[in-house]
């Protein structure tokens, strides 16, 4: 059977669980909204924040449902998704996504990056928030590049809000000695738990409803 008579048998408009949601789509749960409300704060503060979760907690759709609610005029979102890239890439997509031209030896990209960083919110008034995704997965150098990068002035201030989403591995990871510098750095922890009983109903209703089934469960 086709993909579209299966959905046809079972009353749907779309297929249900699908990433594609809009903001008022999304299912307002105590961990989901807790996300938002706690990355809405780590922006403000330009903080570094973690936010953990089993695979498909939320993490990504929280951080985005945060950053969309923020004024654009005012703000500057970099989605770093590829942690496979490597420092330069990194760097690179850091300096791309802030209008320039990435240098290409890294003594030269890094105080390029930083430069930028620092320019967004002092020149054009607009506050940087990098949203690293799949964080679990960067190496030590990044973990350590990224950190670097929130060095500003002597380490008086913090240029930007730094978002790391990643599974429960990268918690746990950054608990070893090694990054202890990035690691007390930390404004926010946050880990997503799993849904309660009465959550996971209302969540599978909710989902329904949203693929065209009116006389949800
Ligand atoms: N608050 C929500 N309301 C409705 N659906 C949600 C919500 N949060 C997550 N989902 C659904 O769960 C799916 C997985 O969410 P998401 O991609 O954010 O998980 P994740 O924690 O980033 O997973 P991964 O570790 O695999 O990247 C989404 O595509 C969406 O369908
Ligand atoms: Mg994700």
């Amino acid at each position: 059977m086709s993909i579209e008579r299966l959905g046809a048998h079972y009353g749907f408009e779309r297929m249900p669980f699908g990433k594609d949601l809009a903001p008022g789509m999304l299912h307002p749960h105590r961990a989901h909204a807790e996300a938002v409300a706690r990355i809405g704060w780590c922006v403000c503060e330009r903080r570094i924040g973690v936010i953990s979760g089993e695979c498909g907690a939320g993490k990504t759709v929280a951080a985005r449902a945060a950053v969309r609610s923020l004024d654009s005029s005012r703000h500057t979102v970099i989605y770093l998704g590829t942690p496979g890239v490597g420092l330069r890439g990194l760097y690179g997509t850091i300096v791309s996504a802030l209008g320039g031209d990435p240098r290409f030896h890294c003594s030269a990209l890094i105080p390029q990056a930083q430069e930028l960083l620092a320019a967004e919110e002092a020149e054009r008034g607009k506050r940087v928030i990098l949203v690293c995704d799949e964080a679990h997965l960067l190496d030590a150098q990044c973990l350590e590049g990224l950190r670097c990068l929130q060095n500003a002035e002597m380490d008086q201030t913090a240029p930007f809000c730094l978002l790391l989403l990643g599974q429960p591995t990268l918690r746990r990871r950054l608990r070893l000695g090694g990054f202890a510098a990035l690691d007390q750095r930390v404004g926010l922890r946050y880990a997503i738990a799993g849904l309660q009983a009465d959550e996971t109903a209302s969540y599978i209703a909710h989902h329904l409803k949203l693929a065209g089934l009116g006389h949800a469960v």
